[in-house]
């Protein structure tokens, strides 16, 4: 997967591409643009929720905003609950936005009609979770991998497609006639990801694509994922609780909590300098939790709290070891110390 600048550590991770200055980047046209984006979802009727005294919805993302350069990868990261997945699931037109725009390829998506949004959704495919449980389990993996060529009316050739797309994933050709639950879990992420690469997607959204893998398949994954990226130009955006993924195969990232973004830019400029608390926590974290944990053991106090319930001021203060009064009233304004990164905190690293 391509990279802003090439890693010296040494590692196994993949790494690789020409660095970019940010003034080549800025000149890119974005894949994708997402402006003030809200999701909402309801949780109780009126009614009840009058009679609860609790609101009526949840703000799931509350106004989200990032732009995603063609052929980049993007991370999403920050703890269970923050809409991660929500966002990506709206970004593909599967949830509906409440307010805010996606812009994708130059177009306006969100809010196109079911069959308006069908020529979008062949270019942006979606990896969900569970490598084994998001294929259905009765179809093999030829049917599996002949399904998008059939929505979209691509028949001539299937065998010679599918074969070839196997090919891409590093699977044999007789790996057609198995059945999910005969895979491993890598060769079941191979078909996941040979799936969504079908009908040549602009887009990749892959959310999780590394959990549940052992170590060395997870490294041949993200190996797979770049050498594709670099045959075909798929851009990724990619969901992860896995830090060592994102250091190592992310050009940029934003850090989630409660639906926000507290911080966003280069990887390598936030691993280096994180300036948010809750980022700093959370990369301080990463290092003594189980990588693929659903949950980070962070320096702060307390829990995560609900969303049924948003603290005032900085939304992360109940947990935060460096609080000032102001958090506890106003929420931060966003800073920009470089063109490439931003961050909301009254009390920065
Ligand atoms: N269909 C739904 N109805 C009501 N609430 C929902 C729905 N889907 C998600 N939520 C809520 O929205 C919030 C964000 O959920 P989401 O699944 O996007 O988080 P996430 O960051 O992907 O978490 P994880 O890391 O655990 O996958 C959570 O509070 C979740 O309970
Ligand atoms: S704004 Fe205040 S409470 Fe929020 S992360 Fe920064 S220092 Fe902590
Ligand atoms: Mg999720």
């Amino acid at each position: 997967m391509r990279r802003a600048a090439a890693r010296s550590d040494g590692s196994a991770w993949p790494s690789g591409g020409l660095p970019q200055s940010p003034r080549a980047r800025r000149l890119m046209t974005p894949l994708l643009e997402v402006s003030d984006v809200v999701i909402r979802f309801p949780i109780h009727s009126r009614i009840a929720a009058r009679l609860t005294g609790q609101p009526s919805s949840i703000e799931a993302v509350a106004g989200v905003s990032f732009t995603l350069e063609a052929g980049s990868t993007y991370a999403l990261v920050g703890e269970s609950g923050s809409g991660k997945t929500t966002l990506a699931r709206a970004i593909t037109g599967l949830v509906p936005i409440e307010g805010g725009q996606v812009d994708f390829a130059g177009r306006t998506i969100s809010g196109l009609s079911e069959a308006a949004l069908r020529g979008v959704r062949r270019e942006i495919a979606m990896i969900f979770q569970d490598p084994i449980g998001s294929l259905s389990p009765r179809l093999s993996v030829r049917a599996i991998l002949a399904e998008p060529f059939k929505v979209h009316g691509e028949t001539a050739d299937l065998d010679g497609k599918i074969a070839r797309l196997l090919d891409d994933v590093g699977l044999s050709p007789h790996f057609a006639q198995r059945y999910p639950h005969q895979l491993s879990g890598g060769q079941a992420r191979r078909v996941s990801i040979a799936r969504a690469l079908a009908l040549r997607p602009k887009l990749v959204i892959a959310d999780e694509p590394t959990a549940g893998l052992d170590v060395s398949i997870q490294g041949e994954m993200l190996n797979l994922m770049r050498d594709l990226q670099r045959k075909f130009g798929t851009t990724f955006l990619m969901i992860t609780h896995n830090l060592n993924v994102v250091r190592h195969v992310a050009d940029r990232m934003a850090v989630m909590y409660l639906g926000r973004i507290v911080e966003e830019g280069l990887t390598d400029d936030i691993f280096k300098a994180p300036r948010h608390r809750y980022t700093t926590a959370l990369l301080s974290a990463n290092l003594k939790a189980e990588p693929e944990a659903a949950s980070y053991v962070i320096e702060a106090e307390g829990e995560t709290p609900s969303l049924l319930n948003r603290p005032k001021g900085c939304e992360f203060h109940p947990r935060c070891l460096f609080k000032r009064e102001v958090c506890r009233t106003a929420m931060p304004e966003e800073q920009m110390p470089s063109a490439d990164h931003r961050f909301a905190c009254h009390n920065p690293a």
